[in-house]
């Protein structure tokens, strides 16, 4: 068998049940004409508003092997035909969980997933060829076309679990069937979907449902919920990661500062030091978990750590760049990826850490947090007061946070993101270190994209951007 071939036309009728028009093998598999690769088999999802198989033809002029579709599509050629691409594509993900001999990690948690999960993957890849998801392909088609993606040749996989509603995360752990499976932390995001943080921990926990047999779950152990992780993953074997005294990979001491931290972590005894090239302790909390996933898995941790030097925030989850502004610099963190009340204090810390003259927090909503809302926005008032300047907000809900902080850090709030975005370009001087952070769908990356036009260097340095 030719490794390369990711799925044989035999492997696709058994895995989907389906039909072929003409037999033809896949090296790959995309859902996006826009990343499509020669040789990959086109899955037509049916999306929010966008329906692939309106895409079918343009995948295979694009040099797609084939088509997975449920509809007719105007094109003929090399279909497979089944009666549900979303179905087909999950038979696909547990048929190549089943062929896959290597070991699965998978990584779920309120916070942390995609940069613990990434730190997995440098980690991992110190030991052999290791496959992980893509950005954060965390839900009911991400996890299965991760699955799906595996090589052959994969020793290690990491997947990433994620949820905005209670039932979500079972489910796909059950397909994905890790052998470790992590817990990141527990914290009020996608709470107004599921009510409370007791429940949150409870769905977070459901993660170990999906277990192999002497599969090891890792918990938060400086988390107040990890009584009730732990209640809930009693038939699994638990392993902790913090900075509580009763850790199993427990951080003995860290020295933290602008551009990342110095680590001492003890690991079941085993002691180990890291320099890490991303600031602020939350990174130090995922990359405990992810060497407690190394250590769950048997493997050798100072191979690891030596691996994990090497990590650098990811773009919209803490990466980095110095943007010419005037005849000076400004720095920009740009945490647009994502907001919640965890990750803005956070990032917020980062912010604080920085050796500049003047810090900068432009803050957009926090979405999905229900009635929570007023009150998460509002109670940053105290976190943004120690580590801002000067504030700039946008949304409605931010406007409880811009309101609440003192009088003279107050720059300016916006109805929305593309109304503050000019404002923040303009008042940038030379000297400044500016935070981008809210909600993906608050759509603070027009804030990023400002910034970076009013670039007058060509020079970037720092993190991948
Ligand atoms: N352990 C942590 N504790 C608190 N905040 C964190 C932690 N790790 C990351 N963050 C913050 O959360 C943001 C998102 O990080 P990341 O993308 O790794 O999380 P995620 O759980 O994958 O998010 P999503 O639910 O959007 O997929 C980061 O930009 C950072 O601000
Ligand atoms: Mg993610």
């Amino acid at each position: 068998m030719n490794k390369d071939i990711l799925w044989t036309a035999d492997e696709l009728i058994e895995a989907t049940g389906g039909a072929v028009t003409q037999p033809f093998e896949a090296r790959g598999l995309s859902i996006d004409t826009r990343t499509l690769q020669a040789g990959d088999l086109f899955i037509a999802l049916v999306g929010e508003g966008r329906d692939g198989h309106a895409f079918a033809a343009d995948a295979l002029k694009q040099g797609a092997a084939g088509a997975m579709v449920h509809d007719d599509v105007a094109r003929s050629g090399p279909l497979l035909r089944v009666d549900d691409t979303l179905a087909g594509l999950t038979r696909l993900g547990g048929y190549a969980r089943y062929r896959f001999g290597g070991k699965l990690a998978a990584v779920t948690g309120s916070v942390g997933k995609t940069t613990t999960k990434e730190m997995l993957r440098t980690a991992l890849s110190a030991f052999g060829r290791t496959h992980a998801a893509v950005a954060s392909y965390n839900n009911h088609w991400g996890v299965p076309l991760t699955l799906a993606r595996t090589p052959r040749d994969a020793e290690f996989c990491v997947a990433e679990i994620g949820m905005n509603h209670a039932g979500e995360i079972a489910p796909l752990s059950r397909l994905a069937r890790p052998h470790v499976a992590i817990v990141t932390a527990v914290a009020a995001a996608h709470i107004g979907y599921l009510g409370s943080i007791e429940a949150i921990a409870d769905e977070k926990a459901s993660i170990v449902q999906g277990l192999e047999p002497n599969g090891i779950a890792i918990l938060p152990a400086d988390s107040p919920q990890l009584p009730r992780l732990r209640a809930a993953a009693s038939g699994a074997i638990v392993m902790t990661f913090g900075a509580d005294a009763s850790a199993d990979v427990r951080l003995v001491h860290d020295e933290q500062d602008a551009d990342g931290s110095l680590i001492h972590v003890d690991i079941f005894g085993h002691t180990a030091s890291l320099r890490l090239n991303a600031p602020g302790r939350h990174m130090v909390m995922n990359v405990l978990a992810a060497l407690a996933g190394v250590a769950a898995l048997g493997l050798d941790p100072s191979r690891a750590v030596a691996a994990l030097e090497d990590f650098v925030p990811l773009a919209g989850r803490g990466s980095r760049r110095q943007i010419g502004v005037g005849s000076g610099s400004v720095l920009l963190l740009d945490e647009s990826y994502n907001g919640n009340g965890a990750s803005m204090r956070a990032a917020l810390e980062v912010l604080r850490l920085q050796p500049v003259k003047r810090r900068i927090a432009v803050l957009g909503d926090m979405l999905e947090l229900g009635e929570a809302g007023v009150a998460e926005h509002a109670g940053l008032a105290d976190a943004v007061a120690a580590s801002v300047d000067c504030l700039f907000t946008c949304g409605p809900l931010m406007r409880n946070l811009f309101d609440a902080v003192p009088e003279a850090i107050r720059g300016f709030h916006a109805a929305n993101a593309a109304a503050l975005a000019p404002i923040v370009a303009k008042a940038l001087r030379g000297g400044d270190a500016v935070l981008v952070k809210g909600s993906l769908g608050s759509g603070m990356k027009r804030v990023i994209d400002a910034i970076r036009a009013a670039d007058n260097s060509t020079h970037t340095i720092a993190g991948a951007g």
